[in-house]
């Protein structure tokens, strides 16, 4: 049986957190093994919501293909590649356009999160919602369909996506003739990773990350003011690890010693510095072989030009043979 087909993609807003790392990251880690993967750096998608800010975009596509590499993404496993170099996307996106209402859209659950995040972010006044922000969905249909996806790892705030992506695929297939590729969602069981400072989730603009190309000392400052149990003031006060922060991570990357920090912290006989303390060296192990990793693709930008270049060349082909497929089915095929 031929290999099924992943396509990921994510969004260059600056650099992977623990959030992305144990949220997707690994993830893909373990699936480009398995799979055909394709992962896009959706720089077009990036600029809906950033379109005033595009040294941002740019900067962060070199820093994210970085910061995968150095997670264990393998170039000959996986294709990775920028979505703004492929313009079959951009094409598809056009034409999947007619087949979703604005109403459709505007009801998208993940869409109707991010405008209400936005409207509170900048007020009722605020930048607006743009069309293409309001479309963004159909682009990421164009995505997943250009490539031939069968799976897509999602979260669950991903699925509405993905569904709409299934309606469009449905409609034109059923319009114009079986064409596209109806993808599933490959739903990981990995839960949203919560931030330093107690919030549900882990986010660059919440402030409460650990970012994998984190300097040392920026680690230990930000594990030192990490939330811990706010009814422990004593280092002999009995606490609860469950409602710590600082447990939470120890048990998220994998601490040997996390029973004796349970046990020691519910007997009072742990104090919070030293537990923090233990957090730091037992988190920048975690960290070294990442920025291990970093250091040398840092020193070596021609050979990441290189990786994405060939992704991208790569992706190209799949995607220009589903745009013919696409034209021809749509009757717009002139000069074949
Ligand atoms: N929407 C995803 C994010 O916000 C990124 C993305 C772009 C994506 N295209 C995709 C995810 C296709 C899955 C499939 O990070
Ligand atoms: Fe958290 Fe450790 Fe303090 Fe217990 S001892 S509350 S686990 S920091």
């Amino acid at each position: 049986m031929e290999k099924q087909t992943i396509l990921t993609g994510i969004r260059p807003t600056g650099h992977l957190h623990l959030g992305h790392y144990f949220g997707a990251g690994k993830n893909w880690v373990k699936l480009q093994d398995q799979f055909e993967t394709y992962i896009e750096i959706a720089d077009v998608q990036a600029l809906t919501d950033n379109f005033n800010n595009p040294d941002k975009v740019r900067r962060s596509v070199r820093d994210l293909v970085i910061d995968l590499l150095s997670i264990g993404i393998d170039p000959n496993k996986a294709t990775m590649f920028i979505q703004s170099t492929i313009p079959e996307i951009a094409e598809l996106t056009v034409f999947y356009s007619n087949l979703v209402t604005i109403a459709r859209l505007e009801r998208n659950p993940t869409v109707k999160t991010e405008i209400k995040q936005k409207k509170e972010l900048f007020g009722e006044s605020g930048e607006g919602i743009t069309y293409g922000f309001l479309g963004y969905p159909v682009s990421q249909a164009a995505d997943i369909t250009a490539f031939k996806g069968n799976l897509v790892p999602v979260g669950e705030d991903q699925l509405p996506l993905l569904e709409q992506c299934r309606e469009i695929v449905r409609k034109f297939n059923h319009i114009y003739g079986e064409t596209l590729i109806e993808p599933e969602a490959y739903l990981s069981d990995i839960p949203r990773i919560k931030g330093l400072d107690g919030n549900e989730k882990m986010g660059k603009s919440l402030g409460n990350a650990i970012f994998l190309a984190d300097e040392p000392d920026v680690v230990t400052k930000k594990i030192m003011g990490a939330v811990t149990d706010p009814n422990k003031i004593k280092i002999d006060d009995k606490a609860n690890p469950d409602i710590c922060m600082v447990y939470y991570y120890h048990k998220l990357i994998g601490n040997k010693n996390l029973k004796t920090v349970c046990s020691e912290c519910q007997a009072g006989k742990r104090g919070c510095v030293a537990c923090k303390k233990e957090l730091v060296t037992e988190m920048l192990e975690f960290l070294r072989p990442i920025a291990e990793k970093r250091k040398y693709y840092e020193a070596n930008p021609d050979e990441v030009e290189k990786i994405l270049k060939e992704g991208s060349k790569k992706a190209k082909k799949v995607a220009e043979e589903t745009a013919k497929e696409v034209k021809t089915s749509m009757k717009i095929n002139y000069f074949d």
